[in-house]
């Protein structure tokens, strides 16, 4: 568990340091309080541990010196409280000569250090100037990887365009930030509802499995929608889980996800060991990590609609395209499919396999742009043959304004280039000719050979797969070509597996 550090209000650096002086002997209290005042300290005193809970529960103090004993509450006990209650703090024990056991054993228990009484003054301000500069040198290093973590986290989420990505990141992060056992990411409903999105599972003590169905996520997402902050422990966490979690959960802290003022979700983390107990610096440390999440998470959601409208406006247009000509039903999407076939086969990335399927579903909507009747029985003239070569140029000029169409260019421009730079519309050659251009032009082949024409029965697969390593080298990259014709029998079972027919 980080120390609460976000909650300190008070910086031994810059302003005084807060020092409490607990002992039942007034004398030495406020002996030891004008002296540490002196040394420049901001000094307040208790005369028990009792008291002293009273002063640490009401501020924060930078160390406490505590006698061990005392009525109602001894130091020894005092110190477990503050343990818990303020384990920033540091305890300094003072002890008689005949108590050095005790005092030894406070150490074990997390005191930082003691003094022995009768004590010099001199020695009580080294000890109290050494545990001061230790917890300086703590908090700036828990200080140090906070702020190095939450660059970490803003950095992964500016870099990040995929929802899951984002919701990964900060999961994983809070989870390992906040020392909690479960973290989850809900999302707002339709209905005013919230749905988890997104779940990371720690090492939780009591097993991973236990922790299902953890959250009452409405009456969470009801609560920080009205603004509630929800930092609760033991029996005021009880309403926010579910029935089956009411006892295994101890502590509870959520945040909402926020943008431009409208509420996307929440995070909500829980501990299940009864000895983690999330503090208020990690409620703001989480709502941090929550506000650059938010952003992120609505970018990658704005980001996704616009792939989702990207995609069916293509799948829109290959439609149309097949439309113009009833031979070329879903010939399109079947170059797409030997398209991304053959990009996989090559080893390209995943976004140019997806510009080889776009390109390949945008290939003919140069067809558009031809003053000619696709739909005639027969052959085409010689002069309509020199009309329809005119289609990827057309393409080119179609696809031309539309910015974000702009990547297909190059597979729908030059399809019809062949290996030997005797193809259209420029005779490129070889390798000049771009490399999804190369593998759109052996699909659209292929599919041509296997699919019926106004003036011919669809040709048998094992003939086009013949014309295929005929043209290799000539129309095709030879490389090409015999990727495709090895890759083709897998994919033809693959899709027959599915239900989908092939040529036969
Ligand atoms: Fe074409």
């Amino acid at each position: 568990m980080i120390p609460s550090l976000l909650a300190e209000t008070s910086s031994p650096r810059t302003e005084r340091a807060r020092v409490l002086v607990v002992d039942d002997e007034s004398m030495i209290r406020e002996m030891l309080a004008d002296f540490l005042e002196l040394e420049g300290y901001s000094v307040t005193t208790a005369s028990d541990g009792m008291a002293a809970l009273d002063a640490t529960g009401a501020r924060p103090y930078d160390l406490v010196l505590t006698d061990m004993k005392m009525p109602r509450l001894g130091g020894i006990a005092l110190l477990d409280r503050l343990r818990e209650q303020a384990p920033t703090t540091m305890v300094v024990m003072m002890t008689g000569f005949g108590t050095v056991e005790t005092a030894i054993d406070a150490m074990k228990r997390g005191a930082h250090d003691y003094v022995l009484k009768p004590f010099k003054l001199d020695e009580v301000s080294h000890v109290v100037e050494r545990a001061l500069a230790k917890r300086r040198v703590e908090a700036e290093n828990i200080r140090l990887r906070q702020s190095v973590s939450l660059y970490k986290v803003s950095e992964a989420l500016n870099l990040s365009l995929s929802l899951d990505q984002v919701l990964d990141t900060v999961v994983t992060t809070t989870l390992s930030e906040l020392g909690a056992d479960f973290v989850a990411v809900w999302f707002c409903g339709s209905e005013g509802d919230f749905f988890e999105r997104h779940r990371g599972v720690g090492s939780a003590p009591d097993g991973s499995a236990a922790l299902e169905g953890v959250v009452d996520a409405n009456t969470l997402g009801a609560a920080l929608a009205a603004g509630r902050p929800v930092l609760v422990h033991g029996e005021e966490s009880r309403p926010y889980f579910t029935p089956a979690m009411r006892d295994a959960a101890s502590s509870f802290v959520a945040v909402p996800l926020t943008v431009k003022g409208k509420m996307l979700g929440f995070i909500a983390a829980v501990a299940s060991a009864p000895s983690t107990r999330f503090e208020e610096g990690q409620r703001k440390l989480l709502s941090i990590i929550a506000s650059r999440a938010a952003a992120s998470i609505e970018n990658a959601r704005l980001y996704g609609d616009l792939q989702a409208t990207f995609q069916q406006t293509i799948e829109g247009l290959a439609s149309a395209i097949d439309k113009m000509d009833r031979y070329t039903a879903g010939h399109s999407v079947r170059v797409a499919e030997y398209a991304m076939l053959l990009a996989r086969r090559l080893g390209l990335t995943e976004a140019e396999i997806a510009l080889a399927r776009h390109s390949a579903l945008m290939h003919d909507i140069g067809k558009i742009g031809c003053a000619l009747n696709l739909n005639k029985p027969g052959k085409l003239t010689s002069d309509e043959y020199e009309v329809f070569k005119q289609h990827p140029a057309h393409g080119r000029d179609i696809l031309s304004p539309i910015k974000f169409l702009n990547p297909l260019i190059p597979g729908v421009h030059l399809h019809h280039e062949r290996f030997d730079g005797r193809g259209y519309p420029l005779g490129l050659e070889g390798r000049g000719i771009p490399i999804i251009a190369r593998i759109i032009t052996v699909a659209d082949t292929y599919d041509a050979m296997t699919s019926d024409r106004s003036y011919r029965r669809a040709l048998p697969h094992a003939v086009a797969v013949a014309e295929v390593e005929r043209c290799s080298g000539t129309q095709f990259d030879p490389e090409i070509a015999a990727s495709f014709l090895e890759g083709l029998d897998a994919f033809r079972d693959e899709l027959l597996a599915n239900g989908a027919q092939v040529p036969a």
